[in-house]
């Protein structure tokens, strides 16, 4: 039977786990790596962790997938929570809830490059991103032709940029460039893997709409939105749908209130270049994915938290 959940605002079970990532107080550690899929996650649990284990695992019936070990002794979480803004939302908030002091928050996730400075097989860590979202009032029956000619309405709304954390951003452009993989023929057309950082990335609401793939099936009015995007934000070139809400909640958390900072920052590995219109293969994602892993569990490791700001107790005790 299921646990009771106490306070419709911010519902707990009585033991303190949250309504849909299903984790209490010692099961999350400062450091997280967030992914999109449970089979990224176990890689890498299996590839970087120490024994290749984790000491905590958990599945919620929502689908997040929390597990907890260490890396050289020093603990990391991996949570897979799928793709998009209202999956980070969930995640961040709920972790926050029940990790005391600092967070330090990496979304390891794939992108789609819109450079050939990218192509796929490049890890690309960008130093800012915007969001990109469906301006519904566009597409309102409501809404004039006239309205949306003269552009007083445009269809897509484009945010300021906000910065990923800056040491986050150079510990994993170092730790990436440190283990790149050697060329291998039968691999990205035999093109050496790349790590690149000091990118702009667009996080969308849509893997289709918002990041201007076309179909002949919805009005989306976006044929021209990828050059839009272009035209006024400089250095961009990485698709993806989540770093843009990781670095507004850090922005906007109280710190006071949290007992610490979120930091957070991504490695985005090219699946798809849209300039190409090649996209990755499933092998090719397994070795890219152990080897992204394996850098992002480093570059975490090298991350300093003050020792006031860390949990003392956890599964990792
Ligand atoms: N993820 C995205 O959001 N877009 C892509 O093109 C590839 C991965």
């Amino acid at each position: 039977m299921k646990d009771v959940l106490l306070d419709a605002n911010f519902p707990r079970d009585a033991q303190g786990r949250t309504y849909h990532v299903g984790t209490k107080a010692g099961q999350v550690a400062n450091r997280i790596i967030t992914v999109g899929d449970h089979v990224r996650a176990r890689r890498v649990v299996e590839s970087s962790f120490d024994g290749g284990q984790a000491l905590f695992e958990f599945e919620s019936q929502r689908n997040f997938l929390t597990l907890t070990g260490t890396v050289r002794g020093v603990p990391i979480t991996v949570v897979a929570i799928g793709m998009g803004f209202s999956l980070v939302d969930f995640f961040v908030r709920e972790c926050a809830a029940v990790v005391s002091g600092d967070l330090v928050i990496v979304r390891l996730g794939s992108c789609g490059s819109l450079s050939s400075d990218a192509p796929i097989g490049s890890v690309v860590v960008p130093r800012a991103s915007v969001g990109v979202t469906r301006n519904y009032d566009y597409f309102h029956p409501s809404t004039t032709a006239e309205e949306r000619a003269s552009g007083s309405i445009e269809p897509y709304t484009i945010t300021k940029p906000l910065d990923c954390d800056g040491e986050v951003h150079d510990a994993l452009v170092r730790s990436l460039q440190a283990t790149l993989p050697p060329a291998d023929p039968a691999l990205f057309g035999g093109a050496p893997p790349r790590a690149l950082g000091n990118i702009t990335n667009a996080s969308a609401d849509s893997f289709y709409s918002s990041q201007g793939r076309q179909t002949s099936l919805f009005v989306d009015a976006n044929a021209n939105l990828a050059a839009v995007l272009q035209e006024r934000v400089p250095q961009l070139q990485t698709f993806e749908m989540e770093t843009f809400l990781l670095n507004h909640l850090a922005a906007a958390v109280d710190e006071g209130a949290k007992g610490g900072r979120i930091r957070t920052g991504a490695a985005q590995m090219v699946f798809a270049n849209r300039t190409t219109q090649q996209f990755i293969t499933p092998h090719e994602v397994d070795v890219l994915e152990r080897w992204a892993g394996r850098a992002v569990c480093e570059a975490l490791v090298a991350i300093d938290i003050a020792p006031e700001r860390l949990q003392k107790e956890g599964v990792w005790n």
